[in-house]
């Protein structure tokens, strides 16, 4: 039996008795056989959640580019790491193997010396799904930088907030991007975001759509000359276990976005060891996550866990509509690709096309497919499986967070039996539980409560970065001795549990994190705007989609509001990003307060939701008579 690959229930079974039971001894040994470290540690693990302060392989020393990259060289230098699959198919997809891979890191961890980074720096990388991305992240690792990736999605404004909150001396970004049909201006937007980012030394400019752009004299640089000058060979940082690898910014249901900080020992072992386990992948599978690297899943899933595993791993520069809705599958016909990773969301866009944008290409390739970001309803579950499955490939929904850095509850392909809407059993290491309101934990099956866990495992956030009180109060304040994931759960009769959803402010639209006070704070700012309260709706393809209940200042007529409505969108756009746009915005007299001034969200979700049969008990609210005006009035 292997603890490393589990191939049977019964091995499963087996092998998270002996996680839990000695979490030790048991990492110990995976983290021993199956990488490379300079030194090894003095202490597997020591932990207190009250500070809360954890640390996995203390005193142990590695470069997880040397387990990425080095390590794989004798025997797979020419064997394909990254498949670059560009935005348009007429583009030819590029092969880039683990020994040109290694030779572009090394050249961009010395243009990154070169230009005054040194080990603990923090470098912003804004930049689309392109390979210098994977280079320059896997650069940062190499020496000892810490890279903050900001999704190329994000505003000017967002990026700068990210860009302040860790102070980095450097960004690195393209000319522009590919999205569709679109191209996007990003060199532009990192110059405005830069205008308050008085910290940033150097920006690093890659190629990419040859758009126009201004070069600032002495800040600015081209990449590619860079690189080619640059010396092929880099030498790795020794870096702590417990170093920062990565900031990851997420939003939090109040303040500013959290910068999540994940380390590099723990990391490494727990991306590594689940992306083996999780996607059952095997040498000359090529395995394709159709994420952005500028969310947790592409840091983890794109880039380390299969990169540690000396896999072949597609980047994918595009988007599932274009050319038409059939791309995803071209891609997989193409490439044929195994293991097949991605989001509710985007299942349930091309569910609403043509099956003959799936029927076209051959997905025999297909071995196991995934979800990840949000919980996956039961339709899109069956369309998955019927028609890119065929009904063979076990669909793995998978379960985890930005903060938890590897997927915590899910199926192993061929070994868990599935059952649609259930991310099922926590993987090897991980203690879930329940609680209830009062803070106990709900025993037994078929029980619902707040999902917490009870014990660290090697990849949990360590801290966010400059503000270790909010990371305490945040994960580990609301239950004692327990880290807390702000999710609800329900476990079944068989111990399966089945994630149902946030139960805090913050809301899953297209599986992307919002929290709805940032979305506030931006509408607020608008000058006809008094105040405003955001909530989220079920919506079909969205999973869920943004409501906005707006107080204007005057009351003005309808067509000043149908303005308004755009105005407010733009703004939103212009502090966060097109992602956290409003559907509907409705403007009211007043909106449902407790005695105490606070909003009452939960009314406002069911008048969204259009779900107003028991809306519970008003009259202690401050001003009963708005619900019915609200109510009245919803969109
Ligand atoms: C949600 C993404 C149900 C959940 C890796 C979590 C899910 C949040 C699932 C984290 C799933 C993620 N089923 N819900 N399989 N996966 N979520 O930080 O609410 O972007 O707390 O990490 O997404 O989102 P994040």
């Amino acid at each position: 039996m292997s603890n490393y690959h589990i191939k049977h229930l019964e091995e499963y079974f087996q092998v998270y008795r002996k996680s839990v039971q000695n979490p030790e001894a048991f990492w110990e040994e995976i983290a021993e056989e199956h990488f490379v470290w300079r030194s090894k540690w003095d202490r597997v693990l020591s932990w207190d959640f009250t500070k809360p302060e954890i640390k996995w392989f203390e005193g142990a020393e590695l470069n997880i580019t040397e387990n990425c990259l080095d390590r794989h060289l004798p025997t797979k230098r020419n064997t394909t790491a990254i498949i670059f699959e560009p935005n348009d198919p007429k583009e030819e997809a590029q092969h880039i193997t683990y020994g040109q891979l290694h030779e572009s890191v090394c050249r961009m961890a010395n243009v990154l010396k070169d230009n005054g980074i040194k080990k603990g720096d923090r470098v912003c990388v804004y930049l689309p799904m392109i390979p210098e991305l994977a280079y320059t992240v896997l650069a940062c690792a190499r020496v000892g930088a810490i890279h903050s990736v900001v999704f190329a999605g994000f505003s000017s404004n967002a990026l700068a907030t990210r860009i302040n909150d860790c102070d980095c001396k450097m960004v690195i970004t393209s000319d522009g991007s590919y999205r569709g049909n679109k191209t996007i201006d990003l060199k532009g937007i990192v110059d405005v975001a830069l205008e308050d980012c008085p910290g940033v030394e150097k920006v690093l400019v890659a190629q990419r759509t040859g758009g126009k752009v201004k070069m600032k004299k002495n800040r600015d640089l081209w990449l590619k000359p860079l690189l080619d000058n640059a010396y092929a060979d880099s030498d790795a940082e020794r870096m702590k276990a417990e170093d920062p690898l990565f900031v990851l910014y997420t939003s939090g249901s109040t303040g500013k976005p959290k910068g999540m900080v994940h380390t590099c020992g723990g990391y490494m072992v727990y991306t590594a060891y689940t992306f083996k386990n999780i996607f059952q992948y095997r040498d000359g599978d090529v395995y394709w996550c159709t994420a952005d690297i500028g969310w947790i899943t592409g840091h983890s899933y794109i880039i380390y866990g299969p990169l540690a595993n000396g896999a072949t791993t597609v980047m994918f520069e595009g988007v599932p509509s274009y050319p038409d809705y059939g791309r995803f599958w071209e891609v997989v016909e193409k490439h044929k690709v195994n293991q097949f990773y991605t989001a509710p969301t985007a299942i349930r866009a091309l569910a609403k096309e043509n099956l003959e944008h799936v029927e076209k290409y051959d997905l025999s390739s297909l071995k196991v497919l995934g979800s990840v970001g949000e919980p996956i309803n039961e339709e899109a579950w069956h369309w998955y499986n019927n028609n890119i499955g065929r009904g063979k490939s076990p669909i793995v929904d998978t379960w985890w967070q930005t903060e938890t850095g590897g997927i915590m509850i899910s199926p192993i392909p061929y070994v868990t039996p599935t059952t649609p809407t259930y991310a099922t059993l926590p993987f090897i290491g991980i203690q879930p539980a329940l609680m209830d309101e009062e803070g106990h934990e709900i025993m037994g099956i078929q029980v619902d409560g707040r999902l917490c866990i009870k014990f660290p495992w090697p990849s949990i956030a360590r801290t966010i970065w400059g503000d270790h009180d909010r990371y305490r109060d945040t994960y580990f304040t609301a239950y004692k001795n327990k880290y807390f994931t702000g999710d609800g759960a329900l476990r079944d009769e068989v111990g399966y549990y089945r994630i149902t959803g946030r139960v805090d402010d913050v809301i899953i639209v297209s599986g992307h994190n919002l929290g709805t006070a940032p979305i506030e704070d931006a509408i607020n700012e608008h000058p006809a705007v008094a105040e405003s309260a955001i909530v989220g709706f079920p919506h079909d393809i969205k999973g869920n989609a943004l409501y906005g209940f707006v107080i204007l200042k005057e009351i003005g007529e309808a067509r000043v509001k149908d303005n308004l409505r755009k105005e407010i969108n733009q703004q939103i756009t212009e502090h966060i990003g097109p992602i956290a746009k409003l559907d509907k915005i409705q403007f009211v007299s007043g909106l449902p307060k407790t005695r105490s001034g606070k909003i009452m969200r939960r009314i406002l979700r069911k008048i969204a939701s259009k779900d107003t049969e028991n809306l519970g008990d008003i009259s202690t609210l401050l001003n009963p008579e708005v619900v019915k005006e609200v109510m009245d009035n919803a969109l």
